[in-house]
């Protein structure tokens, strides 16, 4: 019984180990063939400090993205460049045209 207790935690090890190693195949595949970039996983992970999940939260007195009525290039142009005099900081140095075009999507679809 103590036997086989021990046999099933090393099999347990064992899968676990192998489950990791295979999530991580997997992620590595999906991140290299994913040609059109996540605007939401990008929203979530650049913008949810201050304009927090869904748009609304006008944290750092960022404007509430629900309410925004900037079309797509001005959104655009709002987070490539930034706006100055505010803490909205342009995101141009940091992801590319295709990323920043996916985030002002996704913010259309913040819109209410
Ligand atoms: C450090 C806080 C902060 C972060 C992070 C931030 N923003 Fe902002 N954002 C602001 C503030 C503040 C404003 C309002 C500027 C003003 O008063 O005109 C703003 C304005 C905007 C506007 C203009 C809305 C309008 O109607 O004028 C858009 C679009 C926007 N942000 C999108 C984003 C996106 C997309 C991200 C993530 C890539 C992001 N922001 C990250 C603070 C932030």
């Amino acid at each position: 019984m103590k036997k086989s207790a021990i046999f099933f935690a090393i099999a347990a090890f064992i899968v676990a180990c192998g489950g990791t190693s295979e999530d991580k195949t997997a992620n590595n595949t999906v991140t290299a063939s994913a040609d059109a970039p996540d605007g939401e996983k990008l929203y979530k992970t650049y913008c949810v400090t201050c304009h927090g999940l869904y748009g609304d939260m006008q944290g750092n007195g960022a404007i509430d993205l629900t309410k925004s009525a900037l079309t797509l290039d001005e959104r655009v142009k709002v987070i490539s460049e930034g706006r100055a005099g505010t803490v909205m900081v342009g995101f141009k140095t940091l992801l590319d045209e295709a990323k920043i075009k996916a985030l002002a999507e996704h913010v259309e679809k913040l819109r209410k």
